[in-house]
């Protein structure tokens, strides 16, 4: 049914206008109570199952949305009314800023993919922590806060950006992200080098520690598929070294592998992120490389190119706690994170495991 409303309203509009009339929607129906009930009674039925702990934290189930979705959490009620188990909100800078100009977002619809390069558009941090603290939860579902660095401010500067940001948000979050994955902010990924790296993650940390009296804010960094594996192995250590809570694999690629050629060949060549099915088969290589190096010592959170309950459940066998999805949301529509649940409780209950968390990289601990 949605595949058929897709067809006939969605794909005809412009993708970014489509996005933020889909979320027009989402947050309307959010807000009326009889509504928001029901409609979570419909896509958010509760597996006991797949209760997971991850973070310090207790959900109702391993799988997210990714950043990028709500950048200025203005539904975070309306997404979890859809059945998200978490809600990573972001990704906010230091300031607001426009993004990119139009247009910078792309639908592969035969690839299952898109190619976005929106370039962070949010309204800043200080805008996002007032709401934020102003919000009163109607459905107490874990917030994520995803941080990157404001366009304009030099690479030199981006640690005091991401620490103003940190001041401001982190009180609010149930976990803080430092990204430093995304391709559309010049610059940003060679936040990833350690060189850079260590130093940016103790600063935030610290700032974390200062600005939230009373709790550990886990700490999370989330990486690009297109870092070379030394350089994951890199950032693997480093992340052990510092302490840090978790890693998120990953985020958009700038490579254009996996494509079919056969759709839409024309928006092969936009600038910009891809993300959806055909990064499916790096992030799970990513998120293998990363179980080998860390294990259990770190919560990994595994994302890119999840469709279907059968990829997440092969990212958790692979070593991922928590999953997260973006544009297959888009392909699937507000079934999806129902189908996820309903799909990952039937593997689970007919898998040797007893728990999700018994799953978590059992493919890694298998004789070869
Ligand atoms: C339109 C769009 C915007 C995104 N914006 C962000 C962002 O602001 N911050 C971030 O960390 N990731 C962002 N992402 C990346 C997603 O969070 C996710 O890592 C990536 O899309 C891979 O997952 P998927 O294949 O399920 O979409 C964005 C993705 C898309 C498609």
């Amino acid at each position: 049914m949605y595949k058929f409303f897709f067809d006939l309203v969605f794909k005809r509009m412009d993708p970014e206008q489509a996005h933020y009339t889909a979320f027009r929607w989402i947050r309307l129906a959010a807000r009326i109570p009889v509504l928001r009930t029901f409609i979570a009674a419909v896509l958010a039925p509760r597996h006991k199952e797949l209760r997971t702990e991850a973070l310090g934290l207790r959900m109702h189930g391993p799988f997210g949305l990714a950043a990028g979705f709500d950048k200025n959490a203005v539904a975070i009620d309306g997404m979890s009314m859809l059945g998200f188990d978490h809600i990573e909100i972001g990704t906010v800078t230091g300031e607001p800023q426009p993004g990119n100009p139009k247009k910078r977002l792309f639908r592969l619809v035969q690839d299952r993919a898109l190619i976005n390069r929106m370039g962070f558009n949010n309204e800043g941090s200080a805008a996002v922590a007032e709401r934020l603290g102003a919000r009163r939860a109607v459905f107490k579902t874990v917030v994520g806060v995803n941080i990157g660095k404001t366009k304009v401010v030099p690479e030199e500067e981006a640690a005091a950006d991401y620490v103003k940001s940190t001041e401001r948000l982190a009180a609010h979050a149930d976990y803080l992200v430092v990204n430093v994955s995304s391709p559309n902010t010049p610059g940003l990924r060679n936040l990833q080098a350690t060189e850079s790296l260590r130093p940016l993650l103790t600063a935030v940390r610290e700032a974390a520690d200062r600005s939230v009296s009373g709790r550990r804010v886990p700490l999370l960094v989330k990486i690009a598929p297109d870092l070379a594996d030394e350089d994951i192995d890199a950032v693997a250590d480093l992340a052990v070294e510092l302490g840090l809570d978790g890693i998120i694999a990953t985020n958009t690629t700038i490579a254009r592998e996996g494509l079919g050629l056969q759709s839409e060949p024309s928006l092969y060549g936009e600038t910009g992120g891809l993300s959806g099915a055909p990064l499916k088969e790096r992030s799970l290589e990513v998120l293998r490389r990363l179980y080998a190096r860390v294990g259990d010592r770190i919560t990994l959170v595994g994302v890119g190119g999840i469709e279907n309950a059968e990829d997440a459940w092969q990212r958790i066998l692979a070593g991922a706690t928590l999953v997260q999805g973006y544009s297959a949301f888009i392909y699937e529509g507000p079934f999806w994170a129902r189908a996820i649940h309903k799909g990952l409780a039937a593997r689970l209950n007919t898998s040797p495991y007893a728990t999700l968390a018994e799953a978590v990289g059992a493919d890694a601990r298998k004789p070869q």
